[in-house]
């Protein structure tokens, strides 16, 4: 019998093909709704591999009746919707897409630090409901970007790709990560700072680490206390690093400038959030990797990895 694969998300025909041609592979029918827990729980229990999305939760319930599963390919770098340790413990392999999205996820970080900055979604919106009237001297007027210190909170490879872009801008990059980096200090000018340091000295604060149990909630009030009025705050990675509830706070009471967000802590954002109604919150729905290069890139990834599991070889971006 040939291995089975179930892949949670209608994805492109030419992707999959190859797939097909090897083994037995079933998809859920729409690009646009999630697969349901019921049918993930169901084919959990019969498949040798599992081609995820961010969106799908992976836990260790989930995968104690996994019996036959080899191997979960996640379509993202990102990786905190698996239980990676149960899947460990159980000698499932899991895999990410790393490197391919670097790029485009960081012409996403710094786009909607230029969009927030200069509150872009507010002009935009006035333009396009009649309300500009006139030029005004102080009209949309927003914050400078160009010559400003970023503050880049978690210094991977994305973190470094929108530093790159920042010397481009003529900015000061301040940096914090778990470890000091030597040599990215070296090579790209930027200069390591404690959280609390970074977060008073920087015009812009930009939010790349991972998700994990240390970064949870790690802006909260007392740190969002400690940023500049005339501060942004992009968010990238993971929506539950920040305490929304006291971003809203700050935010509404102008403690700081405006916020940037491609994540949400529960994703998708109900379209009620509170959040959603402020102006000066520049929203999108988690397109950091979202290029159709790039996206069709990371999928092929994915086939690779898939493959090379379920035909006895190490794959690559083997992350547990
Ligand atoms: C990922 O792939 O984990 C990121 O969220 C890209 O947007």
């Amino acid at each position: 019998m040939k291995p089975s694969v179930f892949i949670t998300r209608k994805l492109p025909e030419e992707i999959v093909a190859p797939l097909k041609e090897k083994f037995t592979v079933r998809m859920w029918d729409s690009e646009d709704v999630a697969v349901t827990h019921a049918v993930l729980r169901e084919e959990i229990t019969q498949v040798d591999a599992l081609w995820t999305m961010l969106s799908d939760t992976i836990d260790r319930d989930m995968l104690e009746s996994a019996t036959n599963l080899k191997v979960i390919s996640n379509l993202a770098v990102g990786y905190n919707n698996i239980d990676t340790e149960a899947a460990n413990e159980m000698g499932i392999i899991v895999t990410n897409t790393p490197d391919v999205l670097t790029e485009t996820t960081a012409d996403l970080a710094f786009g909607l630090l230029l969009a927030t900055a200069r509150r872009f979604n507010t002009a935009e919106k006035e333009l396009r409901q009649g309300g500009w009237l006139s030029w005004t001297p102080m009209g949309f007027t927003g914050m400078d970007v160009h010559g400003t210190t970023v503050g880049i909170i978690g210094m991977g490879r994305i973190g470094e790709a929108v530093a790159r872009r920042a010397k481009g801008f003529n900015m000061d990059v301040l940096y914090h990560n778990r470890s000091r980096k030597p040599e990215t200090e070296e090579e790209y000018g930027v200069a390591f700072a404690e959280l609390d340091d970074l977060l008073q000295r920087a015009d812009h604060v930009v939010i790349l680490a991972p998700f994990t149990e240390e970064t949870k909630g790690m802006i909260g009030g007392r740190e969002l206390g400690l940023m500049k009025k005339t501060a942004t705050l992009i968010s990238v990675s993971r929506g539950c690093i920040v305490d929304e509830v006291a971003l809203y706070d700050a935010l509404k009471n102008k403690k700081i400038f405006g916020a940037g967000l491609d994540v949400f802590e529960t994703e998708p954002v109900p379209v009620r959030h509170p959040l959603l109604t402020l102006p000066n919150v520049t929203a999108v729905p988690h397109i950091g990797s979202a290029s159709v290069k790039t996206r069709l890139t990371m999928m092929k990834l994915n086939v690779d990895a898939i493959t090379d599991v379920l035909e006895g070889r190490e794959p690559a971006n083997r992350v547990v």
